[in-house]
C-alpha cells in the first residue's frame, strides 16, 4: 500500500550547505534503496518534507527522521493512502521555501505550515516545484 506523508519541522541551529548536502546524499542513497520518493522544502527556519512509498517503509523512515537531532518540533501534517506518486521522479529533491517569496506571499500571505491545512501546504509545495527550480534532481 502506497502512502504520502507530509511533516514540518524546525532546524536546530543554522542550516549549513554541508548539512543540507549530507541530508540529500543520505536521502538519495537510502530512499532509492527503499523506493521512497519525495521533496524537501527548506527556508524561513523550517523544513517541510513529503515522503512517498510503501506504508511500512515510510513509517520506518519517518521514525528515523523524527529522532534526528538536527531538528525539533517535528509535526505530522498529513498521511494519506495514494494510488500513484506525485513526486515519483525524485528520490529526494530540494526546493527553497521562503515566506518572502512573492509567489508564496500571493498565494497564502499568512502561510505557516504549523497552522495551515495540509491542503494549503501541498498547494504551496506544488507551486514551489512548478515555479522554482528543484535543486538536485535525482531520478529514483
Ligand atoms: C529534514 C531532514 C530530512 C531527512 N530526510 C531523509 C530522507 O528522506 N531519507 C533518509 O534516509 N534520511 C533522511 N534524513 C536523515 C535521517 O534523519 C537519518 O539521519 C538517516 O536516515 C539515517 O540513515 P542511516 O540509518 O543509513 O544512518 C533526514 C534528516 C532531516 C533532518
Amino acid at each position: 500500500m502506497l502512502v504520502r506523508l507530509l511533516y514540518v519541522s524546525q532546524p536546530v541551529g543554522p542550516v549549513t550547505t554541508t548539512m543540507t548536502t549530507l541530508i540529500l546524499e543520505k536521502s538519495d542513497a537510502n530512499n532509492k534503496q527503499q523506493d521512497i520518493t519525495g521533496v524537501l522544502c527548506q527556508g524561513s527556519g523550517l523544513w517541510m518534507q513529503v515522503l512517498e512509498g510503501e506504508r511500512s517503509k515510510v513509517n520506518l523512515l519517518y521514525s528515523k527522521i523524527m529522532a534526528d537531532r538536527n531538528h525539533h518540533n517535528v509535526q505530522l501534517l498529513s498521511m494519506e493512502e495514494i494510488s500513484q506518486r506525485q513526486f515519483g521522479q525524485w528520490s529526494m529533491t530540494l526546493v527553497y521555501l521562503s515566506k518572502d517569496d512573492p509567489l508564496v506571499q500571493m498565494a497564502h500571505p499568512e502561510f505557516d505550515p504549523y497552522t495551515a491545512s495540509s491542503k494549503d501546504a501541498f498547494f504551496i509545495l506544488d507551486e514551489l516545484i512548478k515555479t522554482g527550480s528543484p535543486i538536485l534532481n535525482t531520478p529514483s
